[in-house]
């Protein structure tokens, strides 16, 4: 997850209880076996922005990203996707690495702006024909495609029309799903709608810190409204063409209350309600959670509104990278809670400066059965580190091999207490574009060098290919 939204009040769940010392829950899970049942599912995700580059080749317009990327300067590195890791050109070579890899199915993101350049109007055949291709490939090599909708590059004629802020994109949005799902249903059987609306909507619309850049609490609850009618009307769209599967891909971290004191309690609790149940209350339950109910007004909630958004998934994705905590802050308006960094002299840190925090995983896979009671699927998990490549060309990319193995480990022991839990993917097969960081955070398996395109192999896509090999984790991992 790119954003980070508790720092201003809107973030994620609450988790109870608090972390325990790494030492003693991974002693505990380590006594255990760690095979995974037969037919666990584990792959690797990706997103279109992200690694096709071919910005502007074939018929695609532009995104809101390459809009943002290229006018306001909002990257760190000064860098737009326009290349990325040239997936469009290599997407065999890629496939390619993941059959070698032994995953077993393949999470990628469809560019509306590839399909349906302009938003609305004229479909793209030369954007259907690339996955198209790209689906046919992947089942050739044995691979399954899960396919998301939208990962957050909106076409930018869209944008300039409000964006999620506006209510027509739930009309744009329904003919491009329909277009998609008419080509590629017949092949693709699980769906995702959106990648993580939360940070979409609090990064783009609250905070404008992503694309398109927009600052506001109105321009907030909007675009919440928006993503939530959107998918609920995708939803519709994908089971009216026969698809097997469907939901969403959400931003899961829980959020601890930073002390025992009530209000720290609560201040978490409003935190998980704006990052989390905002999005998964409507379309599982049919109404919004309370902290959000009396900002609806700004929303422009019409009547019907909730019945057309309350579509029940099939199963929740969940990407997991971290966790949050939050304290009471009444300086803050309508969160009244601030992100803190947890004083831990143990903690660890990637290169996003996001604290790892493996429980993360047992903890969200706990929450999202026990409330809404439909399977999950790890749609994201990974690291990013600084890599060095060696004079050989190799990579030891020990830290996010460990952060793995960690994470696996926990997700083992959800299974093994009988969490519905059934697939697992790592972000990211590839190097790829980190959004606002531009191309200076590298999450892959598989090392991109930007200059020339070559790809070569991290330690960490040995250690997964292993694991899928083995279902499981082996007894090397035992003492963390
Ligand atoms: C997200 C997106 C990915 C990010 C990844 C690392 O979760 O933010 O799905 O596009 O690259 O999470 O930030």
């Amino acid at each position: 997850m790119a954003g980070d939204p508790a720092a201003t009040g809107v973030g994620s769940m609450v988790s109870e209880p608090t972390p325990q010392p790494a030492a003693t829950a991974e002693r505990r899970a380590s006594s255990e076996a760690r095979t995974f049942p037969e037919g666990f599912v584990w792959g690797v995700s990706t997103s279109a922005p992200q690694i096709e580059g071919a910005a502007h080749e074939d018929g695609r317009r532009d995104s809101i990203w390459d809009v943002f990327a290229r006018h306001h300067h909002h990257v760190a590195d000064g860098s737009t996707s326009e290349v990325a890791a040239d997936h469009y050109h290599r997407y065999r070579e890629d496939i390619g690495l993941m059959r070698d890899l032994g995953a077993a199915v393949y999470r990628f993101s469809i560019a509306w702006p590839r399909v349906v350049p302009t938003g609305v109007g004229s479909v793209n055949p030369a954007g259907l024909d690339f996955y198209d291709r790209l689906v046919d490939e992947l089942l050739a090599a044995g691979i399954e495609p899960w396919a998301c909708l939208y990962h957050w590059d909106l076409p930018q004629s869209l944008a300039d029309l409000g964006g999620w802020r506006w209510r027509g994109l739930v009309d744009a949005f329904e003919y491009y799903a329909r277009v998609v799902a008419e080509r590629l249903g017949d092949r693709v059987k699980t769906w995702l709608v959106l990648n993580e609306a939360s940070t979409f909507t609090v990064n783009g619309y609250l905070l404008g810190t992503h694309a398109p850049g927009v600052r506001g609490m109105f321009a907030f609850m909007r675009a919440v409204h928006t993503a939530n009618l959107v998918q609920g009307r995708a939803i519709q769209v994908l089971r009216a063409s026969g698809c097997e599967r469907v939901g969403s891909a959400l931003a899961m971290n829980p959020i601890h209350p930073a002390s025992d004191d009530e209000h720290d309690h609560l201040a978490a609790d409003r935190i998980d309600q704006f990052a989390h149940r905002i999005f998964l209350d409507p379309v599982m339950l049919g109404e919004y959670p309370p902290a959000a109910q009396r900002l609806l007004k700004m929303a422009d909630v019409r009547l019907g509104d909730m019945e057309a958004i309350h579509q029940p998934f099939d199963f929740i994705g969940a990407n997991v990278y971290r966790h949050f905590h939050v304290a009471y802050d009444p300086r803050v308006p309508i969160a009244k809670a601030r992100e803190i960094v947890h004083p831990n002299p143990e903690a660890e840190w990637t290169a996003m400066g996001w604290e790892v925090a493996p429980w993360a995983m047992t903890t969200v896979i706990a929450k999202l059965c026990s409330d809404y009671r439909v399977p999950v699927a790890i749609t994201e998990n990974g690291a990013a580190y600084d890599d060095v490549v060696e004079e050989d060309g190799s990579i030891h990319d020990a830290r996010r091999t460990r952060f793995l193995a960690r994470h696996i480990e926990r997700l083992h022991q959800a299974v093994s207490e009988g969490a519905q839990v059934f697939g697992y993917l790592v972000w990211s097969l590839l190097d790829n574009w980190e959004w606002a960081e531009g191309y200076r955070r590298r999450f892959g398996l598989v090392h991109v060098d930007f200059d020339t395109q070559e790809r070569r192999l991290k330690d960490s896509y040995h250690f997964f290919a292993k694991v899928i090999r083995e279902n499981g984790l082996d007894r090397s991992w035992d003492d963390g």
